[in-house]
């Protein structure tokens, strides 16, 4: 197993995070400052061209900050970007920037290779995870064959099998059929616990049981609340074009049960009294 060493009790830690891209007529992220102790899942969501994807780039090191301080487990991804990937794993937004060898199985064992694994428990690891996210018998397939959907499946199983400590998931079920979706959700819910995970999504189903959510809004934190608190905010939903999933689907991700039959305006009431519950007890 790759050791886990924790060097700061704070997983994740931006401040005045600020960056533009070279050429731009504003910045992409100004003014970005939250913490993540480990174990926290945090979910990002914000307009497109919000900073989202920006903000990850910045954590795993792949760009580096303008002015402010991002650390990850107390290191600094611009002196030591190594240090900082060995310890983090990143989900990109469009699969194909993530899939880099030859064959399937090679990709997802990648990350492992370059952590040194042996090659034996390398291999069971990767199996693992193709079964796990339900590629079983694509292990010789090229990579740039498979659809959108596939790839993103790849992509997934080379960070379930490199279990790193910290994960950088931007829109990990973009592509995925509803199935996939669910079973994606469930696989990262088993992930929850020891390790921190920042999920940037723009479904904010997703994020119902997260422990906090950041609104990015042109580049700026804008909001950082319990997922109950934002449901419950029409006003900051409005203005960041955030959108509640369907009742029914609102229901499903709050753990209302779907025994019986309820009227609309039923589970409308079961689903306000859910969330102040919970909202009461944090
Ligand atoms: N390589 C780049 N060069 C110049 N500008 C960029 C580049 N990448 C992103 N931007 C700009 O930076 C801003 C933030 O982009 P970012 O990709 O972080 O947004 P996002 O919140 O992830 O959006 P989405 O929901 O569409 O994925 C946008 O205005 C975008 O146009
Ligand atoms: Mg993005």
């Amino acid at each position: 197993m790759v050791p886990r060493i924790l060097a700061d009790p704070t997983s994740i830690s931006c401040e005045s995070l600020n960056y533009s891209y070279p050429g731009a007529p504003g910045p992409a992220l100004s003014g970005v400052s939250f913490e993540a102790p480990p174990g926290e899942y945090v979910g990002v969501v914000g307009p497109n061209g919000s900073g989202k994807s920006t903000l990850l780039r910045l954590l795993n090191g792949l760009l580096v900050a303008d002015s402010g301080m991002a650390r990850i487990g107390g290191r600094d991804p611009k002196s030591e970007p190594f240090e900082v990937r060995r310890r983090v794993g990143m989900l990109f937004q469009n699969p194909e920037n993530g899939l880099v060898a030859p064959f399937v199985e090679d990709d997802v064992a990648f990350g492992m290779e370059n952590l040194g694994v042996p090659r034996e428990e390398m291999q069971v690891r990767a199996r693992e995870a193709i079964r796990a996210v339900g590629l079983s018998g694509y292990e010789r397939r090229e990579p740039h064959t498979l659809s959108g959907g596939e790839k993103q499946r790849v992509a997934l199983a080379g960070l379930l099998a490199l279990e790193p400590e910290i994960l950088l998931l931007d829109e990990p079920t973009s592509m995925l059929d509803a199935a996939g979706r669910r079973d994606v959700m469930g696989r990262i819910g088993t992930l929850r616990g020891d390790r921190t995970i920042l999920h940037v999504t723009h479904h904010l189903g997703e994020l119902l049981d997260a422990d906090r959510i950041l609104v990015l809004n042109g580049g700026k934190l804008v909001a950082d609340v319990s997922p109950e608190r934002l449901v419950l905010d029409a006003d900051l939903l409005a203005k960041n074009r955030l959108v509640l999933p369907p009742l029914s689907r609102l229901a499903t991700g709050l753990g209302l049960a779907a025994a019986r039959p309820r009227t609309p305006e039923e589970l409308a009431r079961e689903i306000q009294e859910i969330i102040r519950k919970r909202a009461a007890a944090r």
